[in-house]
């Protein structure tokens, strides 16, 4: 019965969504990366498509099978993915930042493969920030409704809301990271968050949260 309410909300909406890590290359051979799966951010490009959506899903680079009926855009870099959603979030009522971006990137990369001298006992390399592609889209006037996450191993509720502030989303999915939880896994510990309401979701499997998350936020909407 929900899913018949979910399918009628969700029927013709347009959803933007980011997933997986972001690759920052340090020369042709070598890369800063991170521990995201993408799995959330697949998964509710999966559900949204099911109930109805018309969905974008903006991917780095992961291991993950398209789902049905969603149209995916391949990126590499964080300043790949922030191209790819300035070119499409015009066009969606609903934006979903699932990906981790890295929050730097080498100030140059090496268009030869860096080599170690003789002797040499350490390296330092020099980062530069990369936009923050959330706050950006918040930030615009022809806005979408703005959905970020925050994964975090410590204080997680208090970090998602100052980012929730910071960032003026309108809602932060706040996501405990740690051994077997979050990053690289199945399992999830999420509570959705906006500046009036907070809900922690009881299941732990990321397609379920999803399916609770896209409730949640047809009920916002
Ligand atoms: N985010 C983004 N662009 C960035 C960094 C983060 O769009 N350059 C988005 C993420 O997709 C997520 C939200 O911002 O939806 C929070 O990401 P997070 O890494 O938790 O926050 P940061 O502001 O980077 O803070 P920190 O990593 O220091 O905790
Ligand atoms: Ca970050």
């Amino acid at each position: 019965q929900n899913e018949q309410v979910d399918n009628a909300f969700w029927q013709g909406k347009r959803l933007l969504i980011t997933a997986g890590p972001t690759f920052e290359d340090l020369d042709p051979v070598r890369f800063l990366g991170n521990r995201s799966s993408g799995k959330m951010g697949f998964a509710l490009a999966e559900q949204a498509a099911k109930f109805g959506a018309e969905v974008t899903l903006i991917a780095g680079p992961v291991n993950l099978a398209t789902p049905d009926k969603v149209t995916r855009i391949d990126v590499r870099s964080a300043q790949q993915m922030f191209a790819a959603v300035q070119e499409n979030y015009q066009q969606a009522d609903v934006f979903i930042s699932a990906a981790a971006v890295a929050d730097f990137r080498m100030t140059e990369s090496s268009e030869q493969k860096i080599k170690k001298q003789d002797g040499q006992e350490g390296l330092t390399l020099n980062l530069v920030k990369n936009p923050d592609i959330v706050a950006w889209v918040a930030e615009q006037a022809d806005k979408p409704f703005v959905v970020g996450f925050a994964a975090e191993t410590e204080n997680v509720i208090d970090y998602a809301l100052s980012k929730l502030q910071r960032k003026k989303l309108d809602m932060i999915c706040a996501n405990q990271v740690g051994e077997n939880l979050g990053f690289e896994s199945d399992v999830n510990q999420l509570t959705l968050i906006t500046s009036t309401k907070q809900k922690a979701l009881v299941d732990s499997l990321k397609r379920q949260q999803a399916q609770q998350l896209l409730q949640f936020l047809a009920e916002q909407l």
